[in-house]
């Protein structure tokens, strides 16, 4: 796959061609990051938008596009880039957008979040949503670079780290290896421990989607650890995505053992070792008919009444499994997750 990642300290250090390249932007930075303004000053062809799920609709899809083409569908052909800035909505939308404006334009990815620096920056896939369900449309189009920039990702508010730790502890167990058993998390600069793991974690990703990168084979599925349930209270209870995979990743652990994969004292190792890294059972549990409706949303689901769970056997070993939604309900009640 034609992908690199680059780790930099500041704009400064990022040379890209700007004549013919659009910069697409979250709005947002160019107060949350004066650096990120100064430097996206330079650039002719801008254009900032809002994050969040609205972006990815058709219709803003459709608006966007029509800017872009108005300003420079006269120039543009596939040689130019698109260089998006921003949360894992604005890559989503933008890479999307790469993809299919004039048969694909070269892409490049400066995530600036957590989430999208670890996650969805990495591996290719882009997505709209779909009369209000997430990431119905969408390509697979892996950037040629995504650009990890010090100055940026640590410029975001304290409170988003636990956001990016979620996906962190999840590259973790499925890492396994020394990286992934030594994982500890600090007292304090907490940003400046998620930028020296993000290659890691990374590395961790982009193993597994090089083995199966447009997600036919299923080995892709075990990203999927910790967001069955992570969804369910994303969609029930509004937690974001990282707070609601950290509580995902512990549901897991409960699914396991109960599927006979996981013995009590390594489930209990595991729920120390996730303790120390501030996870805890915090959610308030879902009720049972709200938990069944977005469990049978989840658009992983296998057949029928079946969902497509990931189960964690060991460090570094996690297996998918198909398992009824009700066994899933049936566990959740037992585990004070769901009432
Ligand atoms: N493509 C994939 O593989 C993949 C994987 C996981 C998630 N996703 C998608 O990613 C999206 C969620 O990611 P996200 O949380 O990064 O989304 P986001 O882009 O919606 O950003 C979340 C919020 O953070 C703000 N923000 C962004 N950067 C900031 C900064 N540096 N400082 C302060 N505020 C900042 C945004 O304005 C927004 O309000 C969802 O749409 C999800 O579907 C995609
Ligand atoms: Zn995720």
């Amino acid at each position: 796959m034609r992908y690199s990642l680059k780790q930099v300290q500041s704009f400064k250090s990022i040379h890209v061609p700007q004549e013919r390249t659009i910069l697409v932007y979250d709005r947002r930075l160019l107060r949350a990051s004066p650096a990120f303004r100064r430097w996206a000053k330079s650039f002719p062809f801008q254009f900032p938008v809002k994050a969040g799920e609205g972006l990815k609709s058709l219709s803003s899809f459709s608006t966007f596009t029509e800017k872009v083409h108005r300003v420079v569908g006269g120039s543009a052909n596939r040689e130019w880039t698109v260089l998006a800035v921003g949360g894992g909505s604005v890559g989503d939308f933008a890479g999307f957008f790469a993809s299919v404006y004039k048969r694909g334009l070269k892409l490049i990815h400066i995530p600036s979040t957590w989430l999208s620096a670890i996650d969805s920056s990495h591996g290719g896939k882009t997505a709209l949503n779909l009369l209000g369900a997430k990431n119905q449309i969408g390509t697979f189009y892996p950037s040629q670079q995504t650009i990890l920039v010090r100055e940026l990702l640590l410029a975001q508010p304290a409170a988003r780290i636990e956001d990016g730790v979620g996906e962190l502890v999840k590259a973790a167990i499925l890492s396994g290896g020394t990286w992934g058993r030594r994982l500890k998390r600090p007292a304090a600069k907490q940003g400046e421990w998620l930028w020296r793991n993000l290659p890691q974690a990374i590395k961790v990703k982009m193993k597994i989607v090089a083995s199966d990168p447009f997600e036919t084979k299923g080995v892709r599925q075990v990203l999927n650890l910790g967001h069955t349930f992570g969804h369910v209270l994303e969609a029930v209870q509004g937690l974001s995505h990282g707070a609601a995979v950290r509580q995902g990743l512990l549901f897991a652990i409960d699914v396991s053992e109960r599927a006979g994969r996981l013995n009590e004292y390594d489930g209990m190792a595991f729920r120390n070792w996730l303790a120390t890294l501030g996870i805890e059972q915090t959610a308030n549990p879902v009720r049972e008919r709200d938990a069944r409706k977005a469990l049978l949303h989840d658009k992983k689901r296998g057949d029928g009444q079946q969902l497509i769970f990931i189960l964690i056997e060991k460090m570094g070993r996690v297996r998918r499994q198909s398992i009824a939604v009700e066994r899933l309900i049936a566990i959740g009640i037992e585990t004070g997750w769901i009432c």
